[in-house]
């Protein structure tokens, strides 16, 4: 049950069918704006809407880019029109920036850090409501162990722990502190998104079906979506895929049972992108009105850009399928969203003020270039890394060194001037030569570019290798069936290794490459996924030591497109092969490979090595309590090291079948060198709740077994009981 505000409910009262209807269709601003086509990121039906109804529509999808002066002038005519004055919602999809590009979000969750996210979030926020938007279509919540998908560049990928934490942080990055009913004016509405399990369609193709069992939907994929409604995310976007073979935008167990009455949701679900169409897409409903009623049943309060709710609503309130006092309770949910964000008080609120509009400028790249520095996994680095600053002659060879845009997929406004990777080198080591050479394009052979950046090669101190893959080989609508590194890209390594063994390999993507063939020709690898404007600044400065690399794989890098999907937290099974060895008979393999990934979830090097010892936990945590697992962590190497430790559980016995081990937590501790600290982690029953097959959620009494090191990799250790 929901409480609306008086004003709320006044309102609704005062408003005729059509107002109320109009409330609950989002366009896009082209609708508005005479000269603009927008950004669009769906099919524009061409359908017309109606002089009058444009005047009801409730809010507006702009993708355009950061002009407030546009959407203030598209206000001010809409509200000259309003019979009631009710100002228009803006929406955008701003998920890792806005003016100001940060690194894509599977990047973010790399940070294995809630920080570089709020900042992010904070820092869109502020510029977005600067332009006059008041809602964010973020975070990206969506669980993904397949990197055919392309949208998994927008995910925190593979885990529930990393995604619940990532969730927490953009939900009140964005919003600010959700206890306030009213937020902030340089905050926005956190739309989270998809909902539900969009990032495991078949074979990794976009839009595609899902199947998934109600624990994998339940104890795998919803957590980081009640981790963001826990912390007051005012709206939730439904996914176009569906669950239980029912299309999540018509789905009432989802949408109702699911979200709303065992997640506590109490805000606005909005549908994806025409959407709410897609039960006829699916074959369920024969025609638009079948649609229409199922959406409104389950709980879709706005229907984007698909134009059913306009065209079939009032015939089936009239014709008594869809009750008026349902769709009031849908116009509250769209008119509290108005209160909330401040538009019932001032509908120009916050939108290109002076004090806002100067985060319309470049001053926040210091922000993102401070975030930027997070996200980087080191993944190899035989005594090449950090190089010396008194390097006198730098070679920056590959097709990702300069005129690359670094800003990643939906970065649909800030423009891709992003810091080139041989500016940044330049603007850490300003007194060294440093010269660059293509050696091929990103995706074919070039025999000119190869012998032109072998000759420079030759004469260079260190060569820094540019590699990776356009940012448009991720997003929407970019699934592939070859992730593999381009065989330009592998040639040219080769090549240049042969006339230099200082060379590091910096790998720029959207998505997780193969890189096996690669990590066996260079003898360091930096995986710099795209980290947005300030990308250039930000490699460079863990390349030359300014910084150490802390970021951590949120998600496994296969070892060939063969094992997609592999991930760590894999069921423990009666043929279970823990260490993935080929010569076993009876157990999980596969006779040509082994079954674990070329680099690990969790892992990632820093400047100096440690060595985990005495992990020990005490052997009982009664209910309600808590006990300690600690352990010793050691640098044993000569520069000061931030490290990232982990601890990961085994549910030994429990209801259902669980993962051999499961990330639980991780602390960031600081080393000088030989320097040791104890590193405790408090284990609560809160941490080893799963939903059982009744839908209760608790944990189970008896045996679990902890491990805490350096990555997923680490071997089970110690063990105590739940009683
Ligand atoms: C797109 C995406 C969704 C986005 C929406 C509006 O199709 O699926 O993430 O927010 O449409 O652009």
């Amino acid at each position: 049950m929901i409480n609306y505000s008086s004003r709320v409910e006044t309102l609704v009262s005062k408003m005729t069918l059509s107002e109320k209807i109009g409330q609950t269709f989002q366009a896009v601003s082209a609708a508005y704006g005479k000269n603009k086509i927008g950004c669009l990121t769906g099919p524009l039906n061409d359908e017309k809407i109606s002089d009058d109804f444009i005047w009801q529509i409730g809010s507006v999808i702009d993708n355009t880019n950061f002009d407030c002066d546009y959407l203030k002038s598209i206000q001010e005519e809409y509200l000259k029109n309003s019979r009631l004055k009710i100002p228009l919602l803006f929406m955008s999809d701003a998920i890792h920036g806005y003016r100001t590009m940060c690194p894509i979000p599977l990047a973010l969750a790399c940070a294995f850090d809630e920080k570089p996210a709020f900042e992010t979030a904070s820092l869109t926020a502020k510029e977005l409501r600067a332009a006059g938007i008041h809602i964010a279509f973020a975070p990206v919540l969506d669980i993904c162990r397949d990197p055919r998908w392309g949208r998994i560049t927008e995910t925190p990928g593979e885990d529930p722990f990393i995604g619940s934490l990532m969730a927490k942080a953009y939900v009140k990055g964005f919003q600010g502190d959700s206890n306030n009913y009213f937020i902030e004016d340089n905050k926005v509405g956190s739309a989270i998104k998809h909902f539900a399990g969009y990032g495991f369609v078949a074979g990794g193709r976009d839009y595609d079906e899902t199947d998934f069992s109600v624990n994998t939907l339940q104890n795998l994929i919803l957590p980081p979506f009640k981790s963001a409604v826990d912390a007051g995310a005012m709206m939730v976007m439904t996914a176009f895929t569906c669950v239980g073979a029912v299309p999540c935008t018509n789905n009432k167990m989802l949408l109702n049972d699911i979200l709303r009455e065992q997640m506590q949701f109490k805000g606005t679900i909005i549908s994806d992108y025409g959407s709410v169409g897609d039960v006829c897409g699916y074959g369920i409903a024969a025609d638009p009105s079948g649609t229409v009623k199922t959406a409104v049943e389950a709980g879709c309060d706005i229907d984007m850009m698909s134009f059913h709710y306009p065209n079939e609503l009032e015939k089936l309130i009239k014709n008594g399928a869809i009750s008026e006092s349902q769709l009031d309770k849908m116009v509250a949910n769209v008119l509290t969203l108005k209160e909330r964000i401040g538009l019932l008080d001032d509908p120009f609120k916050g939108i290109c003020s002076a004090e806002n509009k100067k985060y319309l400028g470049i001053e926040n790249r210091e922000i993102s270039r401070s975030v930027s520095r997070k996200c980087p996994v080191l993944l190899k680095n035989e005594n090449i890394l950090p190089f010396s600053k008194k390097i006198k002659k730098i070679a920056v060879i590959g097709p990702m060194g300069e005129n690359v845009s670094y800003v990643g997929a939906w970065s649909l406004f800030g423009g891709d001037d992003s810091v080139q990777l041989t500016e940044g080198i330049k603007n850490v080591v300003p007194n060294a030569n440093i010269l660059f050479e293509k050696g091929c394009d990103i995706e074919e052979d070039n025999a000119g570019l190869l012998s032109t950046a072998i000759n420079l090669a030759k004469k260079a101190d260190a060569v820094i290798l540019a590699l990776g893959e356009h940012w448009y080989r991720t997003g929407e609508n970019n699934s592939r069936t070859n992730i593999n590194l381009p065989l330009s890209q592998i040639k040219l390594a080769k090549e240049i290794m042969r006339v230099n063994k200082s060379v590091v390999a910096t790998v720029f993507t959207g998505r997780p490459l193969i890189l096996q063939e690669l990590s066996d020709i260079v003898p360091a690898i930096m995986l710099c996924w795209f980290l947005g404007h300030e990308t250039g600044n930000a490699v460079a400065d863990l390349l030359f030591g300014d910084y150490e690399p802390t970021g951590r794989l949120a998600v496994s890098i296969p070892k060939s497109m063969g094992q997609i999907p592999v991930y760590y937290n894999r069921f423990k099974t009666s043929h279970f092969n823990e260490d993935g060895n080929t010569d076993v008979d009876w157990q999980t393999k596969y006779t040509d490979s082994s079954i674990l990934p070329e680099y690990p979830f969790g892992f990632g090097l820093g400047y100096s090595d440690i060595e985990i010892t005495d992990v020990q936990v005490e052997p009982v945590l009664k209910r309600f309590g808590t006990i300690k697992a600690v352990c010793n962590v050691k640098n044993t190497g000569k520069r000061k090291t931030t490290q990232v430790i982990q601890l990961y559980i085994n549910d030994v016995v429990a209801e259902i079948a669980h993962p051999y081990k499961e990330l639980k937590g991780i602390k960031k501790v600081e080393l000088e060198p030989n320097q040791t600290k104890k590193v405790v982690f408090e284990i609560s029953e809160e941490l080893l709740k799963y939903y059982h097959l009744d839908g209760k959620i608790f944990a189970d009494n008896g045996l679990f077994r902890i491990g805490i090191g350096k990555d997923s990799s680490v071997k089970m250790q110690a063990e105590f009981e739940l009683i």
